[in-house]
C-alpha cells in the first residue's frame, strides 16, 4: 500500500509543487507494483483546494483537471483520508480517488464561486455521480461546506473514523475493488422539479454574480452528458472565469479579509486569553454585544442603572438566545452553557475586575463620559476600557481618564453578534497592548478587525454620510427615493439607503444630522427633506409605520407625502426637478463615496485601501462579487474618476471638493491598491 502525504503548510493548497508531488507519488506507487494507494493530508488541514495565489498568473503545467483525470483512472484502488478541511481541489482529489473517509472533524466543499469561479478539476461533474443532482447543485451553488456527518449522509464519503489514514489501511481490498470509479458511474436520476428549485434558488441568492450560474449548468451536464465531455467544458469554464473581474474582487476580498485579521501581530499579543468581560448598558447593541462575547467563551456582566433596566437587558439578551436556538444555531444545551456565561448586575452592587470593560449605552458624550467616570472609580487603573461608539470622539472620552493608554473605540455593528465587522478606533492615547487586546477580541469573536483613526464616523459611518448625501442631493435634483433604492440594489449593496433608513429609525440620523449642526454648515450643501420627515410629519421609518416608504400592513408603498415634500423642497432651492437614469444614480453616489474613502486614507484614518473595502462590505451591505468600494473604484481608474469629479466639481463646488490623492493618483496612473506611502 502507498501513502501518500500532501506537506505544503498552512494548509495544504494546491500548487505546481503539489501537483508534480501528485504525478510523481503515482509513478513511484505503481513502479512499487503498490496494491493500493491512500492520499492524506499532514497536519490539521487535508488539502484546502487550489492555491489561489496562483491564479494571477497564466496556468502552469501539470494542471489540476489532468492529474486527477490520472489519479480517477488509477488501475490500482485508491483511498482518500481526508484528516480536516477538504474544499475545492482537494475534495476533487477527494471525488478522484474510489473510496473517502474523513474525520469527524473534516469540513467538505466546493466553494469555488466563493472566489468567482467554478470548480476546475471535476468537482462538477464527479460530484453529482456521487451525491444526485439537487445536493450537487446546492453544494456547488452556494459553495458552503459540510460536515463529515452530513457528507456521510448524503453519500459523498463512505465512512467516518477518528483515524482515517489508519482505517484506509484496514479498508479489506476486495470490498474496495467492487466500488467503481465515479467516472465510470452514471449520475442518478433526480426529480426535476426539485433539480429546479435548487437551481432558482442559487440564482436568487447570487444575483450580479457569473459564477454560481455558471456552476450550476455544468452540474446539470453531469445528467445528461459523457463525463470527458463535461469535464472538457468544466476547464473552459474554469479557464475563462479565473482572470475574470468578478474572481479578481473575490481573491482580493479573501486576502484582504485574512490580512486584516494578521494585522493584529503588529502588537503585543495579551499575556493571557481574555477570559472576562463587562458592558455596560443592556440595550439591543450592548445585550448582542454581551451574547457575542458569551458564545466566544467569556463570562460577561451586564452593567445597568436599574433593577428594570437589568431586566430589561435580560430579556434582550434572552431573545437573542431564543432566535439562536430557534433557527437551529444552538442546541438547548448550548443556550443554557450560553446563558450562564452573562450575567446582571445595577450600578450600586460590587463589580469584580474583568479584562475589559466595553461601554454601548446611549449616543452622547455626556452620558458615556458619567459612566467612564463611575468605571475609573471602581477598576483598576489597569482595566482596559472600551467604547462603542459610531461616531463620538475617542480622544475626547479618553481626556478624563487615567492612563488613556488602556482606551480604545470599538465600533459593533448591529446586530452585533451577527456582523462580521469591527472597527478598531485608536485614539492618540491609545496602547499597542490595547490594540493587541482589541485584536485579540475580534479574533475570538470571528470578526474582520479594521483599524480606524479618529475622526466624525470613523471610516464606515463617515462613508456613509457622504453617500447619503449624495442620495439626497439627487432628490433634490429629481430623483426619487425609490429610483435610488432600485438603482443602488440593482448594483449590488444590501439595501438601498432610503429603506435602510426606514429600517434603522430616520431619528437616529436627524440627531446626527444635528450634531453636525448641518443645517447652518457652509460647507455641505444642506437637503432639509430628511429633516421635514422627522419635524413635521413625525415619519421615523418603519417604527411609526411611515418613512420614505408608507407601510400599509407593513408593506413598503411609495409615498405621496413624501414625493409632495420634494417637489416643494426643489422648488424652494430653484432646481428644475428632472429625470435620472439607474446608471446615473449608481455613479454619482459611488463617486461620492469613493472620493470620501479617498480623504479618508490621505487622512491617514484608514492605512490601507483594502481597509476600507472591508469596512463597506462587512459593515455596509457593498457587494462581495464587487470587491469592495475601492477596488471598484481601481476597476473604473483613477483618469477617469478624476475626470467625473471634476465634472461634478463645475457644476456643484461645495458638494464635490475634490481629494488631492485622486490627482496625484490620476497623474500618475496609479490605482489605490498600488498605493505606496509616497503617493499618500
Ligand atoms: N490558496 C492560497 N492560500 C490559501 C488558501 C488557498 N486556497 N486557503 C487558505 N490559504 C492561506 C490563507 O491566505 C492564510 O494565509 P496567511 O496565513 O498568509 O494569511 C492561510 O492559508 C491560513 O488560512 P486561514 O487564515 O483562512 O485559516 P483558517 O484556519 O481560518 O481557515 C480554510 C482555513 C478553511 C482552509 C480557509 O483558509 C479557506 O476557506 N480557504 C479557501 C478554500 C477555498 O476557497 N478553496 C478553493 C480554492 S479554488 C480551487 O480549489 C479550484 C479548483 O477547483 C481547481
Amino acid at each position: 500500500m502507498a501513502i501518500v502525504t500532501v506537506n505544503n503548510p498552512p494548509v495544504n493548497a494546491i500548487n505546481k509543487n503539489v501537483r508534480c508531488g501528485l504525478l510523481e507519488a503515482m509513478d513511484v506507487a505503481l513502479a512499487g507494483k503498490a496494491k493500493s494507494m491512500v492520499i492524506t493530508g499532514r497536519g490539521k488541514a487535508f488539502v484546502a483546494g487550489a492555491d489561489a495565489k496562483e491564479f494571477d498568473a497564466p496556468p502552469q503545467e501539470p494542471h489540476l483537471n489532468d492529474v486527477l483525470s490520472r489519479l480517477a483512472s488509477l488501475p490500482i484502488p485508491t483511498i482518500c483520508a481526508i484528516n480536516g478541511v477538504a474544499l475545492g481541489g482537494g475534495l476533487e482529489i477527494a471525488l478522484a480517488c474510489r473510496y473517502r473517509v474523513a474525520s469527524p472533524s473534516a469540513s467538505l466543499g466546493l466553494p469555488e464561486v466563493t472566489l468567482g469561479i467554478v470548480p476546475g478539476a471535476g468537482g462538477t461533474q464527479r460530484l453529482p455521480r456521487a451525491v444526485g443532482l439537487t445536493k450537487a447543485i446546492e453544494l456547488v451553488g452556494f459553495g458552503k461546506a459540510i460536515r463529515a456527518s452530513e457528507a456521510l449522509a448524503i453519500g459523498l464519503i463512505h465512512a467516518v473514523a477518528d483515524d482515517p489514514v489508519a482505517f484506509a489501511k484496514a479498508v479489506d481490498l476486495t470490498v474496495l475493488s467492487e466500488i467503481e470509479p465515479l467516472d465510470l458511474m452514471p449520475t442518478p436520476t433526480s426529480d426535476t422539479a426539485t433539480v429546479q428549485h435548487a437551481v432558482e434558488q442559487v440564482v436568487r441568492k447570487s444575483a450580479g454574480q457569473i459564477a454560481p450560474k455558471k456552476a450550476v449548468d455544468l452540474v446539470l451536464l453531469a445528467g445528461s452528458c459523457e463525463i470527458s465531455e463535461g469535464l472538457a467544458k468544466e476547464r473552459a469554464t474554469f479557464l475563462e472565469l479565473r482572470g475574470s473581474e468578478q474572481a479578481r474582487a473575490f481573491r482580493h476580498v479573501f486576502f484582504a479579509e485574512r490580512a486584516a485579521v494578521s494585522r493584529g501581530s503588529n502588537f503585543p499579543s495579551p499575556e493571557r486569553e481574555l477570559r472576562t468581560a463587562l458592558v455596560v448598558g443592556g440595550g439591543n447593541m450592548g445585550a448582542a454585544i454581551a451574547y457575542a462575547l458569551a458564545s466566544s467563551g467569556l463570562s460577561v456582566t451586564i452593567l445597568e442603572t436599574d433593577n428594570g433596566a437589568s431586566a430589561r437587558a435580560n430579556e434582550n439578551a434572552d431573545r437573542i438566545l431564543e432566535q439562536g436556538r430557534s433557527r437551529g444555531l444552538l442546541t438547548d444545551g448550548e443556550a443554557q452553557a450560553l446563558k450562564a456565561r452573562i450575567s446582571h448586575r445595577v450600578r450600586h452592587e460590587k463589580l469584580e475586575v474583568v479584562d475589559i470593560a466595553i461601554e454601548a449605552a446611549f449616543e452622547d458624550m455626556a452620558v458615556k463620559k458619567a459612566i467612564f467616570a463611575s468605571l475609573i472609580a471602581i477598576l483598576p487603573d489597569t482595566t482596559i476600557l472600551a467604547t462603542n461608539t459610531s461616531y463620538l470622539d475617542v480622544n475626547e472620552l479618553a481626556s478624563e481618564i487615567p492612563n488613556p493608554g488602556r482606551f480604545v473605540g470599538l465600533h459593533f455593528f448591529s446586530p452585533a453578534h451577527i456582523m462580521k465587522l469591527l472597527e478598531i478606533v485608536r485614539g492618540d492615547h491609545t496602547s499597542p497592548e490595547t490594540l493587541g487586546v482589541a485584536y485579540a477580541l475580534a479574533k475570538a469573536l470571528r470578526k474582520v478587525p479594521v483599524l480606524s483613526g479618529v475622526c466624525d464616523g470613523f471610516i464606515g459611518n463617515r462613508i456613509l454620510a457622504r453617500y447619503r448625501q449624495a442620495a439626497d442631493i439627487l432628490l433634490l435634483e429629481g430623483a426619487t427615493p425609490y429610483q435610488i433604492d432600485e438603482a443602488m440594489r440593482a448594483f449590488g449593496m444590501a439595501m438601498g439607503p432610503y429603506e435602510a433608513q426606514d429600517m434603522s429609525g430616520l431619528d437616529i440620523a436627524y440627531a446626527n444630522r444635528k450634531r453636525q449642526n448641518l443645517r447652518k454648515r457652509t460647507d455641505v450643501r444642506y437637503v432639509p427633506i430628511a429633516d421635514r420627515l422627522v419635524e413635521n410629519h413625525k415619519r421615523l421609518g418603519r417604527k411609526s409605520e411611515a418613512g420614505w416608504y408608507d407601510y400599509e400592513g407593513g408593506k413598503p408603498a411609495q409615498s405621496p407625502t413624501v414625493i409632495a415634500l420634494l417637489e416643494r423642497a426643489s422648488h424652494e432651492a430653484r432646481v428644475e426637478r428632472r429625470a435620472f437614469r439607474l446608471c446615473d444614480i449608481q455613479e454619482r453616489t459611488m463617486i461620492a463615496m469613493i472620493a470620501e474613502a479617498a480623504s479618508i486614507l490621505e487622512e491617514g484614518i484608514a492605512e490601507r485601501s483594502e481597509d476600507i473595502d472591508l469596512v463597506l462590505m462587512h459593515g455596509y451591505g457593498f457587494p462581495r462579487w464587487r470587491g469592495g468600494l475601492l477596488h471598484y473604484a481601481d476597476t473604473i481608474g483613477s483618469k477617469k474618476l478624476l475626470a467625473r469629479m471634476e465634472e461634478l466639481s463645475a457644476q456643484d463646488p461645495i458638494s464635490w471638493p475634490i481629494p488631492d490623492i485622486i490627482g496625484r493618483l490620476a497623474s500618475s496612473n496609479s490605482s489605490f491598491s498600488g498605493i505606496s506611502e509616497t503617493i499618500v
